[in-house]
């Protein structure tokens, strides 16, 4: 089995985390990950906030601090909600202090260079007069030259996802004077992703990608690849390693680093671990090694092109097996029309805000991945939260645990009881026999990265249970045959146990709680997820797994905001 290092896009570092956030990749790529090491295979989660570019100094300006007060500010509480989130990262660096990072990334951009694929050309950059300096990437905003979408930061057209310059803007405005931006010639490094075509071709054709994202990339190569400038004229960032009195004041472009940052990171995590950080090459550059990338859409352009390109060129890594690309999440609030999440009109959700309010971390995974925007965008409705919260995981799976347990431990005692082949009928049997199919078709969603998909079949696997126990009624049986109420019991608390490995992924938390109620320890073995309990099993303590969500407290109510 081959090991396999699992990445979630590093987020710039100059703002909380929002739900947006969690659904894009921090999440799915969450589930992956802890259903591959139920699977027994040598995983890493690698991740880490992107500290550079001029987002974070945008950011700094306004907040009166510097780039890297900032940086390191939004990445310790970036770190702390996503572990509240039951995140589980092996590592969580930073570009701007992960130690080999800088080096790392100088020594890859040599690399291009001495090989010829760093050209130098003078360009044409925006230019604020009245500030006298260039205005690289979001130090602009104007209108998409492509799509006409206004309003648009410098680097990438938000609504199109293509990546702008001076020949494909208009009404360019400086966000540091506010007046309009002229344009200035300048000297930059220019990768010439044209010559990486074919490569981007084969590697689109092979490696795992959902369909959007396929059709996306084709049609950019289809558009035709051209030079892309890989420096910046600016202070923060990574100085350029050459010797060229040009290249003075320049750093290199944040998306050249960044992704960097995914090499740099497993190195941070090998050094944290006490191993020998040279082992990162057999995570990078072994065939026994597999990256898989997990982004959000907006950097499609970036890891699906840029970064095979850059990888190509340096030629000693092996490239991603896939590239796991979510679309972004909308807003709805009730009765109103869906909308763009945004910070400014107050529809972000942030993660620390809805922790605060005491949501249950689980509650909001569940929903997201029951909405996840797999294949398109969708919207976070605050009131299907509250129902799917309500119904799915505290009616459906909520209930079942818990008239489970206590009716056993009521009429049966605290042992949990078990059954033999010889005492089961036919319709104990016929659920029983849908365990293996379930778990299969859970995994096969999970290889695929289906996850909306297999949390569906586990959620109906939850309702055959609740079905089944009222089919067999043991609060009637339970009357004049406790024989027949126990083998009902010991095979719904089998499916309890059953029902946790298979949410371990999903819910983390609640999958240690229900095993908690069965006195079992947390599950690692996705094989033996369906195994049978143990004989003379003593029953846990019993805990409600989901609160109630109320309206009154959790929507909006009469102009008054809630989360
Ligand atoms: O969109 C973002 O937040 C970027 N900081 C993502 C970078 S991903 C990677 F390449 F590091
Ligand atoms: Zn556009």
């Amino acid at each position: 089995m081959k090991k396999l290092l699992v990445t979630a896009a590093l987020p710039y570092s100059n703002g909380r985390p929002h739900v947006g956030h969690l659904a894009g990749c921090y999440l799915p790529a969450d589930i992956f990950v802890r259903y591959k090491r139920m699977c027994g295979v040598d995983v890493k989660y690698v991740c880490g906030s992107d500290d550079h570019g001029v987002a974070i100094v945008l950011s700094a300006e306004k907040e009166g601090k510097t780039p890297q007060e900032i940086a390191s500010f939004y990445h310790d509480i970036q770190l702390e909600n996503f572990k509240d989130f039951g995140i589980s990262f092996d590592v969580y660096g930073a570009t701007s202090t992960t130690e080999s990072h800088k080096a790392l990334s100088q020594e890859f951009f040599l690399k291009l260079f001495e090989k010829g694929f760093m050209e130098k050309n003078t360009t044409k950059q925006f230019y604020d007069e009245s500030k006298e300096m260039f205005l690289p990437d979001r130090y602009v905003k104007g209108t998409c030259g492509y799509c006409d979408a206004a309003e648009q930061n410098g680097d990438q057209c938000e609504n199109c996802g293509k990546v702008l310059d001076p020949d494909h803007m208009t009404d360019v405005v400086s966000v540091v004077s506010c007046k309009p931006a002229s344009v200035k010639e300048t000297t930059h490094w220019f990768l010439d992703l044209s010559r990486f075509e074919s490569d981007v071709k084969e590697w689109i054709e092979n490696a795992d990608l959902r369909d959007h994202t396929r059709n996306f990339v084709s049609g950019l190569l289809g558009a035709g690849l051209v030079k892309r400038s890989m420096t910046r004229d600016t202070s923060w960032g990574i100085p350029l390693p050459i010797d060229d009195p040009e290249a003075e004041g320049k750093v290199l472009y944040v998306w050249f680093d960044a992704p960097i940052g995914y090499i740099s990171n497993t190195l941070q995590m090998l050094k944290e671990e006490g191993k020998d950080p040279e082992e990162y090459s057999s995570w990078w550059k072994s065939d026994d090694s597999e990256v898989v990338h997990f982004i959000g859409e907006d950097n499609t352009i970036f890891h699906c092109v840029i970064w095979i390109a850059m990888l190509k060129a340096e030629g000693s890594y092996t490239l991603p097996k896939g590239v796991v690309v979510n679309n972004f999440l909308n807003f709805q609030s009730p009765g109103e029309k869906e909308e763009k999440m945004s910070k400014s009109r107050g529809t972000a959700i942030w993660l620390a805000d809805y922790l605060e309010q005491g949501g249950n971390p689980d509650s909001l995974r569940y929903y997201l991945t029951a909405i996840a925007p797999e294949r398109a965008r969708t919207p976070y409705q605050p009131d299907a939260l509250l129902q799917r919260n309500n119904t799915d995981l505290a009616n459906v799976i909520g209930n079942f645990v818990n008239r489970i347990v206590s009716f056993t431990k009521k009429y049966v005692g605290e042992e949990a009881p078990t059954y033999t082949d010889e005492q089961l009928s036919d319709l104990d049997k016929e659920f029983l026999s849908t365990f293996a199919t379930v778990k299969e078709k859970t995994a096969t969603h999970l290889d695929a990265y289906q996850f909306k998909q297999a949390l569906e079949t586990v959620m109906e696997f939850a309702r055959s249970c609740n079905k089944y126990v009222d089919e067999k009624a043991p609060w009637v049986t339970r009357k004049d045959d406790m024989d027949t109420t126990r083998v009902t019991l010991a095979v719904s608390l089998h499916a309890i146990s059953f029902l946790s490995a298979l949410l371990a992924p999903f819910l983390p938390f609640t999958s240690e709680k229900m095993r908690s109620i069965l006195n079992l320890e947390p599950c690692s073995d996705w094989s033996g997820a369906d195994r049978a309990l143990p004989e003379g099993l003593q029953l846990g303590e019993t805990v409600i797994l989901f609160e109630k969500m109320e309206a009154e407290k959790w929507l909006p109510q009469d102009g008054v905001d809630g989360a």
